[in-house]
């Protein structure tokens, strides 16, 4: 079977390891997502342990057309009952680019009607749209007289992990610091720790990654268990399975933020991880953290400017370049930012870059090399 996970800009080679790695075959990584091969039960345990997807389909039907009526006759040609019933409510997203089209809502209006007139025919009843809470999601994706029609195996997206119910501001979205970690190479060997650390949630992923914590095991549900072919019995096989991988964490996990609220709701959410035993968190600004004695990691995902005035943002980022010299000697820093001009207050270079897409927002993932001397400037191309 042909799955396709999709994923955020830049995290295509992290999500094409991490399937490699749960047994996915026949893998090929596109824009923003990454196509595999597997069975019933490598779906299940990709939504269960993946990091850095935001969905996986299941394509269900794929064909050509050369009218609009044509997508609605093939539509109500594929065996629905497979995977819903006329008591299924459902919803459909449409990713429409095709001349066939004006608009993608129509194609989807297309399908929809195709498949309330399948269920009509044959039961004289028809499931009815919920688009907030459907418990099958349909997948509409048309280019040019190319057509998918996939389910969403995934449900709420996969970043939703269920643990992050205190927010502080601009927070990051799961997947995007899962494979912020994973693209750092960061294995729980080494200590880590997030100076500006928000909400928790480069703290979070890491010890989820330490301790090798599948990433949906504190979601609720996952779309698949409302397809008609659910095997129950099949998921909490792979959940057993994939539990019984579970470690101790071997290493330091430690965060801070200069915000007392931050630093609450940070706990609030480690608390709900049930990593309370395993990250440490304090109320303090970068600039007075003690100078650090042992090697690690330190990641950063500081403001980007966007609700400070430009004087007081390069000298933020004057400040963390200063801190990371002087205090953090040994360690291997890792820097997410859109602001380029501000990253170059930072007055050291680089050894890699990488783009990556924080919502909007095109940002740079720097990493620089903390050892002793290493105070080059350097522009920021
Ligand atoms: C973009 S947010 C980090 C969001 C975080 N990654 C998350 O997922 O929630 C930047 C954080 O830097 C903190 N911050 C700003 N200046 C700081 C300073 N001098 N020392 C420590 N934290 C600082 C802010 O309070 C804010 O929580």
């Amino acid at each position: 079977m042909k799955f396709v996970a999709k994923t955020l800009l830049g995290l295509e080679n992290v999500l094409t390891g991490e399937l490699r790695n749960l047994g996915a075959a026949n893998i090929t990584a596109a824009n923003r997502a990454v196509i595999f091969e597997g069975n019933i039960k490598t779906l299940y345990k990709v939504n269960y342990c993946v990091r850095t997807a935001l969905s996986v389909l299941m394509p269900i039907k794929e064909f050509r057309i050369k009218s609009k009526d044509e997508l609605y006759s093939i539509g109500k040609s594929i065996p629905w009952e497979k995977f819903m019933n006329f008591k299924s409510t459902f919803s459909i997203t449409s990713v429409v680019n095709s001349p066939l089209f004006n608009h993608s809502g129509y194609a989807g209006l297309t399908l929809k009607d195709s498949i309330a007139d399948y269920f009509r025919e044959k039961t004289g009843s028809r499931p009815s749209v919920n688009t907030d809470n459907p418990d099958i999601s349909i997948n509409l994706h048309i280019s040019a007289s190319n057509v998918t029609v996939s389910l969403d195996s995934s449900g709420e997206p996969l970043f939703k992990r269920g643990y992050r119910q205190a927010f502080a501001e601009a927070p990051l979205n799961e997947s995007l610091a899962a494979g912020m970690l994973l693209m750092s190479d960061w294995d729980g060997s080494m200590p880590l720790t997030d100076p500006m650390c928000g909400s928790g949630t480069i703290l979070i992923e890491a010890a989820l990654i330490a301790k090798k914590i599948p990433a949906g095991k504190f979601r609720k549900t996952f779309g698949f268990q409302k397809w008609n072919n659910y095997d129950e019995q099949l998921f909490e096989q792979v959940k057993q399975e994939c539990d019984a991988g579970i470690v101790e964490l071997k290493t330091k996990i430690s965060g801070s933020d200069i915000s007392s609220d931050a630093v609450k709701n940070a706990m609030i959410n480690i608390r709900n991880a049930g990593l309370e035993n395993d990250i440490i968190i304090n109320n303090i600004d970068f600039k007075d953290e003690a100078t650090s004695k042992n090697a690690g990691m330190i990641m950063i995902n500081p403001p980007y400017g966007l609700r400070l005035n430009p004087d007081d943002l390069d000298s933020l980022y004057t400040m963390i370049g200063s801190k990371l010299k002087h205090s953090f000697e040994g360690y291997t820093a890792w820097i997410l930012s859109s602001n380029k001009e501000a990253l170059k207050k930072i007055g050291l270079k680089p050894s890699k870059k990488h783009i990556l897409l924080n919502g909007a927002n095109e940002c740079m993932f720097l990493k620089y090399e903390l050892y002793s001397g290493s105070r080059k400037i350097d522009k920021i191309k």
